[in-house]
C-alpha cells in the first residue's frame, strides 16, 4: 500500500515538474539561423532577457514590436521589425549579430570580437562581474519563492494521497497523517504567498490580464484557499462525502496548475 502511495506521489510530482517553455526561443533560432554552439545559441533565453522575465534592450525592442503589431507571439514579421535595429549600439545590426551567433543586447559581443577558445567557456571577464554583490544579492529578486513553493505542493499532494487511501481503507491513522500534511501545507503558505508577492514586485512583473504571472496568481490564490479549506474541514469533521472529495480533487488540480504556470515564469 505504501508503495502504491509512493508511486502516485512520484507521478504527480512529475506532472507538476513538466514545464512548458516559452515558445519565443525556437522562432528566434530558426529565423536568424543562429549557429549551434555560438554565444547567442548558448545564451538561450538571455538573448532577450537579463535573466527571465526581465527584458534586456533586445527583449524590450521585441516587446515594442509585439505591441506595435498587436501580437502575442513572436513571429518572423515581428522579428523582421527588430532585425535592422542595433539595440546595443555596437555598430552591428541585431540581425547581423544573431546570424553570426553574437548577442544583440551586449555591446561587447559583436562579429569583430575574436572569440578565443578560452573565452567560449564561462566568460572570464564577465565572471567577476556576475559575482558582484549587485548581481548575486543575499536575497535574490525571486526571494526564494520558486524553491519554497515546493513545500505546499509536495505536502498537499501527499496529504491528498493519504486522504484518498485513508478514506478508501477506512484507516484513521492514515487520515491523521493526512491532516498533518494538509496543515503543514497550509502553514507553509505563510511564507510562500508573501515571497511570491514580493518576487513579482521586485521582478517588475505586471499583473495584467492574460500575462502568465496573472494566470499563476489567480490559480495559486485559488489553490491556497483550497489548501486551507481542506485542512480546516478535515480537522473539524473528518468528512468523506462528495463535497469533500470535490474539494480535494479540485485543490490538487489547482496546486498542480499553479506549479505549472509558476514554472513557466521561471524556466
Ligand atoms: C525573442 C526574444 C525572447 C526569447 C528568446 C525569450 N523571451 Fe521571454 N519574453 C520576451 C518578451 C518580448 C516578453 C514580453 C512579452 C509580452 O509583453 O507579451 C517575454 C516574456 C517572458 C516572460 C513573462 C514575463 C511577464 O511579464 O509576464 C517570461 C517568464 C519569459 N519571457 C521567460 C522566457 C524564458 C524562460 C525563455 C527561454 C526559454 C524566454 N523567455 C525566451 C522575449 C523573449
Amino acid at each position: 500500500m505504501k508503495r502504491l502511495a509512493l508511486c502516485l506521489v512520484v507521478l504527480l510530482s512529475l506532472g507538476v515538474g513538466a514545464q512548458a517553455e516559452p515558445k519565443f526561443l525556437p522562432v528566434l533560432k530558426s529565423y536568424f539561423n543562429i549557429p549551434a554552439g555560438s554565444e547567442a545559441d548558448k545564451a538561450r533565453c538571455n538573448v532577450c532577457h537579463a535573466g527571465p522575465p526581465i527584458r534586456n534592450s533586445f527583449g524590450k525592442a521585441i516587446e515594442k514590436a509585439l505591441a506595435d503589431a498587436n501580437a502575442l507571439d513572436v513571429t518572423p514579421e515581428v522579428l523582421s521589425k527588430v532585425e535592422m535595429l542595433d539595440t546595443d549600439s555596437d555598430g552591428y545590426k541585431n540581425g547581423d549579430e544573431l546570424k553570426a551567433g553574437f548577442l544583440p543586447a551586449d555591446p561587447a559581443s559583436h562579429p569583430a570580437t575574436q572569440v578565443s577558445p578560452a573565452a567560449t567557456g564561462p566568460k572570464k571577464s564577465g565572471a567577476s562581474a556576475s559575482n558582484s554583490p549587485e548581481e548575486n544579492p543575499l536575497i535574490p529578486n525571486h526571494t526564494f519563492h520558486p524553491a519554497l513553493v515546493h513545500f505546499p505542493i509536495a505536502l498537499y499532494l501527499l496529504g491528498f494521497l493519504l486522504e484518498v487511501v485513508g478514506i478508501w481503507k477506512r484507516d484513521e491513522k492514515l487520515r491523521d497523517a493526512a491532516f498533518w500534511n494538509l496543515l503543514a501545507a497550509a502553514a507553509s503558505l505563510a511564507v510562500v504567498i508573501p515571497t511570491g508577492l514580493i518576487a513579482s514586485f521586485r521582478l517588475g512583473l505586471q499583473l495584467s490580464l492574460g500575462k502568465p504571472v496573472f494566470t499563476h496568481f489567480l490559480v495559486a490564490s485559488s489553490a491556497s484557499i483550497g489548501i486551507i479549506a481542506s485542512a480546516i474541514w478535515q480537522k473539524r469533521a473528518r468528512p468523506s462525502g462528495a463535497g469533500y472529495w470535490a474539494l480535494l480533487f479540485i485543490t490538487a488540480a489547482l496546486v498542480s496548475a499553479a506549479g505549472y504556470f509558476g514554472g513557466e515564469l521561471v524556466y
